[in-house]
């Protein structure tokens, strides 16, 4: 029973390292300001939800719900699963919070961590997070351009070049029954050349055979009768008119018509935004051909998800985009953060009666807002001028026993290599005007 703890991260999990918090930083802020323009508010739905949900919001067909999901038991005997996606829960509490009564529709974003049972690979974690945006209570086609818009934004914004939005309908119910028979045929003349997954979505969900990535099945749909030639006429115009938002604003945009996406849900429109460059993007997945990368943002319209949980009519659109897949690629594309500039003062305090003192000098520096590095545990003054001169600091301030009885305070300036006596209670405002000039 004695197993040698392993000290390993769980596969397909990781450590956000303070070295790469500030690329974390940079998408949330981001996210947040281009949702707050455009008039979002911030959801937080629980980690945990039951397990049902996913499986009646997510699609029982799904890979998600097939494999990916971590479920477990509680001691009350409930099923509940960790999140994959934020959607089900999302619409979930929408209904909830009778937020059908909030004038609509209701524009919500959220920002946290998901998990999927993946097989795990480089922009392909089992915990990753996500930035999420819904628009529920709207059937506009503007709703689904607008959504498109703000994901591009965000893009554009974090500095990416030559992204291109792929862009599909997949019609609704309707017309979705009879596109599926015609594809069903097509591929039952060519089973033998499919893989042994797309065998099983042929019978449970043919349309998800077009999501596949092995490569000759991509090649046995390439001549696939395509879905856009059989929409009703109801998906036609919607879809026309999405288009037309897009040509409007010079949204650069493909059509493809194989893009239906891995989850059940959707209606409609259907979308996935890539960038172009070949070099520096996510490396595609495993037997994906070099030119279909991994998706930076995916979503599309989904207008019978509240249905399904309460029965009420109520059309939606999101979407949602990774934050670690988009730090990996803003590192192989060699996109720069501004830097933040370095603290340029340190304090050294020798002996008791300055130590005591260094604590409220600090608080002053914290109220004026002036950032100061510190080593409270050190006693000796080589350790301690050991650690500013490895933080390239400007400015050494030196609290001795002399100087914490005499209340004053050594201001030592690092590069010069000058050093003057000021009073302790000058020290604060001194430091900021010299660090104005
Ligand atoms: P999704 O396409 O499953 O859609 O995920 C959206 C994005 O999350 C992907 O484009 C990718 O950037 C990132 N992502 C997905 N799986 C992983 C993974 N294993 N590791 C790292 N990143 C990943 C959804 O989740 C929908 N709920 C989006 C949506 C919202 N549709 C309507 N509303």
């Amino acid at each position: 029973m004695n197993k040698k703890l392993k000290l390993q991260k769980p596969t397909g999990m990781h450590d956000i390292l303070p070295s790469d918090q500030k690329y974390f930083e940079k998408v949330y802020n981001t996210c947040k300001s281009v949702a707050d323009f455009y008039g979002f508010s911030k959801i937080d739905t629980p980690i945990l939800e039951e397990t049902e949900l996913f499986i009646k919001g997510t699609g029982e067909t799904t890979d998600i719900v097939q494999k990916e999901m971590f479920t477990l038991r509680t001691k009350g005997g409930d099923s509940l699963t960790l999140r994959p996606e934020f959607t089900p829960g999302i619409v979930r509490a929408y209904i909830e919070h009778g937020m059908k009564n909030l004038p609509q529709p209701v524009k919500l974003y959220s920002f946290g961590p998901l998990f999927r049972f993946e097989k795990p690979q480089a922009g392909r974690y089992r915990q990753f997070n996500q930035f999420n945006l819904e628009i529920i209570g709207e059937d506009s086609p503007i709703a689904d351009v607008q959504i498109i818009q703000i994901f591009y934004n965000i893009l554009s914004e974090l500095k990416f070049k030559k992204l291109i939005v792929k862009i599909n309908s997949i019609g609704d119910s309707q017309c979705r029954s009879y596109y599926r028979k015609l594809l069903t045929n097509y591929c039952r003349s060519r089973q033998r050349l499919l893989c042994s997954d797309c065998q099983r979505r042929l019978k449970e969900n043919p349309l998800r055979v077009l999501d596949c990535k092995e490569e000759t099945c991509q090649r046995t749909f390439s001549q696939a009768p395509q879905i856009i030639d059989h929409l009703c006429e109801e998906c036609h115009s919607h879809f026309k008119l999405v288009l037309e938002f897009l040509d409007e604003i010079e949204m650069p945009y493909s059509l493809d018509p194989y893009l239906v996406r891995g989850l059940d849900y959707y209606t409609k429109t259907a979308f996935e935004i890539f960038v172009e460059d070949t070099a520096g993007t996510v490396p595609a997945q495993q037997g994906q051909s070099p030119l279909s990368k991994s998706a930076l943002s995916g979503g599309g319209r989904y207008d019978n998800m509240v249905k399904i949980f309460s029965g009420e009519d109520v059309a939606a659109v999101g979407g949602a985009m990774g934050v670690e897949r988009i730090i990996l690629a803003m590192k192989g594309l060699d996109i720069k953060l501004t830097e933040t500039p370095n603290i340029q003062i340190f304090l050294i305090q020798l002996g008791e009666l300055a130590k005591r003192k260094s604590l409220k000098l600090l608080e002053g520096f914290r109220k004026a807002k002036i950032q100061i590095s510190e080593a409270l545990g050190k006693d000796s003054l080589k350790t301690q001028l050991g650690i500013a001169n490895k933080l390239k600091i400007k400015y050494v301030l030196i609290l001795g026993q002399k100087e914490a009885l005499d209340g004053t305070i050594i201001i030592k300036d690092m590069e010069l290599e000058k050093q003057e006596i000021v009073k302790l209670e000058e020290v604060v405002g001194e430091m900021k005007r010299r660090l104005k000039a």
